[in-house]
């Protein structure tokens, strides 16, 4: 059977109540404010953007170097540079609007007023439809502890950005949270809509011939597919844990990837650090996973979501 004689696949999901024509999105921090890949890009094949993360005021980030490449992935220490929440408005919205496509904002905090203020600055933006809190940021009245790291610190961030906002709200869950399920519960009780993970991963790493760390921060977030095993992991204990729709990210380089977090249970997964290495994984992959259903029969995307099978039991060994 030709592609075109081929039956059609339904590659729409819905995710609080969002509704997404595909369920690829481009992952906040690696796609600008979300036109920045126009023209290389296919926009088509890309259900949502998740814009760069937004603090109230503009921050310069980290000093250089910001980036190492490390086997299979990269370290980062961006330090979250970024325009703020007023230019946001003013002069990036109204072209990434333009774009016609789901828009999720990204913020994050240093306090809780910070992320309830900026949930009701987003509340009316026209051409918003989302919220994502990444809570992957130091808590500075708690002496810089991540709010993701502490369940009651992530809940009390989600119910002030729920309280500030009708918009869906989605906290982006850390890697470095010990009980990934607890979280993803703890959430859900706040008044989460969904959530989504995995943040990038606390690393580090070392020149030894100038014996000083090879980022200017010396710690950084560990991207990439070197990371994707964990992150598929994180996914299924979360999908396990709420009753929430999870947004999968950590790693995504193709279809195969991508399948692989739908079966551990996210119902839309998001694409990072690929876009660096290259723009074209947004046609390929959605061809891939159309290629994927048509070979498995499977008719809509949205039933691979929770579908990966048990590993069958030993076959009984006869002594
Ligand atoms: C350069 C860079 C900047 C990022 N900035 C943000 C950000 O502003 N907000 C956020 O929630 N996550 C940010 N992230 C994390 C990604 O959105 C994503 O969670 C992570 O990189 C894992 O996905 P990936 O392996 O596909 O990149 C950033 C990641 C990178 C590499």
């Amino acid at each position: 059977m030709s592609r075109a004689e081929a039956p059609a696949v339904d590659l729409g999901v819905e995710i609080a109540g969002l509704h997404l024509p595909t369920p690829l999105i481009a992952a906040s921090g690696t796609f600008g404010y979300g036109d920045e890949y126009a023209g290389v890009a296919d926009y088509g094949a890309i259900g949502a953007i998740s814009a760069k993360g937004l603090y109230l005021n503009p921050r310069d980030g980290c000093p250089p170097p910001r980036i190492w490449e490390t086997p299979s992935g990269m370290l980062n220490a961006i330090g979250l540079q970024e325009v703020g929440i007023e230019r946001f408005l003013a002069e990036k919205l109204p072209s990434v609007r333009a774009l016609g496509k789901v828009l999720i904002a990204n913020i994050c905090g240093s306090s809780f007023e910070e992320y309830g203020e900026l949930a009701r600055r987003l509340d009316d933006a026209e051409g918003v439809h989302g919220i994502e809190v990444n809570i992957s940021c130091p808590n500075v009245s708690a002496g810089g502890i991540e709010f993701g790291c502490d369940p009651d610190m992530a809940a009390r961030a989600t119910e002030v950005v729920r309280r500030g906002t009708r918009l869906p709200v989605i906290p982006k869950l850390s890697p470095s949270a010990s009980d990934i399920g607890g979280m993803a519960r703890r959430v859900e009780d706040a008044g989460a809509d969904a959530v989504s993970l995995i943040n990038t991963i606390p690393a580090m790493a070392v020149d030894v011939e100038t014996r000083r760390p090879r980022l200017a921060n010396t710690i950084g977030g560990l991207s990439g597919p070197a990371v994707r095993p964990v992150a598929v992991r994180m996914v299924w204990q979360a999908a396990r844990a709420t009753r929430l729709p999870v947004i999968g990210m950590g790693g995504i380089a193709g279809a195969e990837d991508a399948i692989e977090f739908l079966l551990a249970g996210a119902s839309a997964v998001q694409i990072g650090t690929m876009n660096f290495v290259d723009p074209g994984v947004w046609r390929r992959t959605r061809s891939d996973l159309e290629d994927y259903c048509r070979r498995h029969g499977v008719a809509r995307v949205r039933d691979l979501t929770g579908a990966m099978e048990p590993f069958p039991p030993a076959p009984e060994v006869r002594r």
